[in-house]
């Protein structure tokens, strides 16, 4: 069973795309009561309609994910007006403690994957919370930075974006640092077939489209996470070992330790297999550097007001 930790925006998603792949049974939960079991119900329609065999489930009780092998975590807040930075990241690490400890207690042999932002920070606080392998805490939004490359890229080479291999390295968010050298299309670096001014353009894209859309529609984006969470779900239930961009704690890859930032892993059963390291130039170097610096910062505000 994959259990679903938040059942907003994202969480619904990323189960409507689980459900389609059929990857297996799926319990959504939430602390809001009424809002699993409705978004089960509505998605338990839609199987039936579509003729899939996979259950959904809505609970507001922790203990009925008893056994699950694949634990997806999308619970937490974004951030209020008035609110800084600081109060949502220590908000969000408290959620994650508390989800962390049920997740401990009831799915101890389970593989997590969280989205809850600011991702970086909150995997690190996930990581020490469990206390588990590195291996089996992972989180998301690479998948998403990478996709979004892979999108602008695509419109500008009018190929379609499945023929890309679009890299994005260090932490999620504004200061991500993607890497038009190491993106590739049939083997050739994006810097290879693009002009500088059309690069920049890209990149500038790939690290304002979140908040674009938010700024556009109201509230930030769950079709792109849904999306890639799938797949990631797909490649740990059915132990494909592909290739995802994904932030895991680094373990002296890239010359970082003890902090979390989005790499290419190898991401199979019992979840990442390895990191895989990137022939980096020197710009690029301090690229990922300057990009960490701010998961870095994160995390040592964490841990002195002690939530890591
Ligand atoms: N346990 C379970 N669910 C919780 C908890 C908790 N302790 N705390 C909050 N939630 C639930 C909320 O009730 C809500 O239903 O998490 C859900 C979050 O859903 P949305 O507000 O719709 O947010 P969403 O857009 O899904 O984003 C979730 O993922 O991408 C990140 O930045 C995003 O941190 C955010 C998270």
């Amino acid at each position: 069973m994959i259990t679903i930790i938040g059942s907003g925006r994202v969480g619904t998603s990323a189960a409507n795309y689980m459900m389609l792949k059929e990857l297996d049974d799926i319990l959504l939960i939430d602390i809001i009561e009424g809002r699993p079991q409705g978004e089960a119900l509505d998605l338990g329609h839609a199987g039936a309609i579509l003729g899939l065999s996979v259950r959904v489930k809505g609970s507001n009780d922790y203990k009925d994910m008893e056994g699950s092998d694949l634990v997806i975590v999308t619970a937490g807040f974004p951030r209020k007006p008035g609110m800084t930075r600081e109060e949502l990241l220590a908000k969000n690490a408290g959620i994650i403690k508390e989800v962390a400890k049920n997740i401990k207690r009831y799915a101890p042999d389970s593989i997590v994957i969280l989205t809850t932002n600011p991702v970086d920070a909150m995997t690190y606080v996930m990581y020490k919370e469990l206390g588990w392998d590195r291996s089996r805490v992972i989180g998301f939004s690479g998948v998403l930075d990478a996709g979004r490359l892979a999108y602008y890229a695509s419109l500008k080479l009018g190929i379609s974006p499945a023929s890309i291999v679009p890299i994005v390295l260090g932490m999620h968010g504004q200061k991500m640092y993607p890497v038009p050298r190491l993106s590739t299309v049939g083997g050739a670096p994006l810097t290879t077939l693009l002009s500088e001014d059309d690069i920049r353009e890209i990149v500038k894209e790939t690290v304002e489209s979140g908040a674009r859309i938010t700024e556009l529609r109201g509230y930030s984006s769950n079709f792109g996470p849904g999306a890639g969470l799938a797949l990631m779900a797909e490649a740990v239930k059915k132990g494909y070992n592909k290739v995802f961009i994904a932030s895991v704690v680094l373990d002296g890859e890239y010359g970082f330790r003890d902090i979390v930032g989005e790499v290419p892993i190898i991401l199979g059963a019992g979840g990442m297999k390895k990191v895989i390291e990137l022939p980096l130039n020197e710009e690029e170097k301090r690229g990922l550097e300057e990009s960490l610096k701010s998961v870095r910062a994160m995390i040592d505000s964490l841990k002195e007001q002690g939530l890591a």
